[in-house]
């Protein structure tokens, strides 16, 4: 089931990821008259910092209103960015135009994960790079995805893929990468990154998280039921459930969302 990253409010999440987005702009220095292509935007985050420094900047993603949260960012900070509709299947670049493609959380949500390694690399150039973040299970974010995924798949069958849950695809282990990238002549590198998320309590963390797409694809896809306040209950039960075995302090909230920056580039000859 493909997310409607649309739904809801994404904002929050974007703030709370944008420090990544400026650790992988910030690494890809320097950036000035560089093709930047930013797949899997959302509202902007990595798109608009690489154009504050400098680059040509075409920021892709399939959910329109978060487009249009994008241009107006761009837009209030005087910005020139191009925003275009576009996924993994279809990067809508000419083959070879990106300097530098970008991937902050976004291509591990590709369907089909072969299909987006292959498009990321014929919109690369050749001395380009593919920069790409992953989540690595054990923390809040992938104990919600997976909690919420396998959730929906007892109610409604199928995979164990919940809506917007990733590809079956291990975004974040070398092995896995390496095995795909090199199938196209691409080496990989990983950096492994920690980032820590907070509130006062595992509830109030869920409650901020309410207005996520997921949440509210979920929520939307259980109205449909007519046992759905049940459902939605039992399925609050689980994810709390979930953001409490994950949680390290017993007084709040406070979790480890481990994560890996992966660079691709084309090998030597
Ligand atoms: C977790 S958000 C990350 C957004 C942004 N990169 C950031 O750091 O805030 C995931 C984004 O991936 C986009 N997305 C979902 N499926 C995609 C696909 N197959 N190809 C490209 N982008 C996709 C969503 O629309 C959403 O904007």
């Amino acid at each position: 089931m493909e997310l409607d990253w649309s739904l809801g409010r994404y904002e929050p999440t974007a703030e709370l990821l944008l420090l990544i987005s400026e650790r992988v702009v910030t690494m890809s220095e320097p950036l000035a008259g560089k093709h930047v292509v930013d797949l899997g935007c959302g509202t902007g985050n990595a798109a608009l910092l690489a154009a504050e420094r400098g680059a040509v900047v075409t920021g892709v993603d399939p959910a329109a209103r978060l487009l249009a949260v994008a241009r107006k960012r761009a837009a209030e900070r005087g910005l020139q960015v191009e925003f275009a509709a576009g996924d993994s299947a279809s990067i809508p670049v000419e083959d070879g135009a990106a300097d530098l493609l970008l991937s902050v959380f976004a291509v591990i949500f590709a369907p089909d994960a072969e299909a987006a390694i292959a498009e990321m690399m014929r919109a690369t150039a050749a001395e380009g790079l593919i920069r790409l973040t992953s989540w690595i299970p054990g923390g809040s974010m992938t104990a919600i995805n997976r909690t919420a995924g396998q959730f929906m798949a007892e109610m409604f069958g199928g995979e164990s893929s919940g809506p917007g849950t990733a590809a079956p695809f291990a975004w974040h282990d070398e092995a896995a990468l390496q095995q795909a990238f090199a199938a196209h002549g691409f080496t990989v590198e990983l950096e492994r990154h920690s980032m820590q998320l907070r509130a006062t309590s595992p509830e109030a963390y869920l409650e901020e998280s309410a207005q996520h797409p997921m949440a509210v694809s979920g929520a939307q896809a259980l109205a449909s039921r007519s046992d759905s306040e049940e459902l939605q209950a039992e399925l609050d039960r689980r994810l709390l459930a979930a953001v409490r075995e994950v949680n390290e302090d017993p007084a709040a909230f406070q979790a480890s969302n481990e994560y890996v920056i992966v660079t691709a580039r084309r090998s030597e000859a």
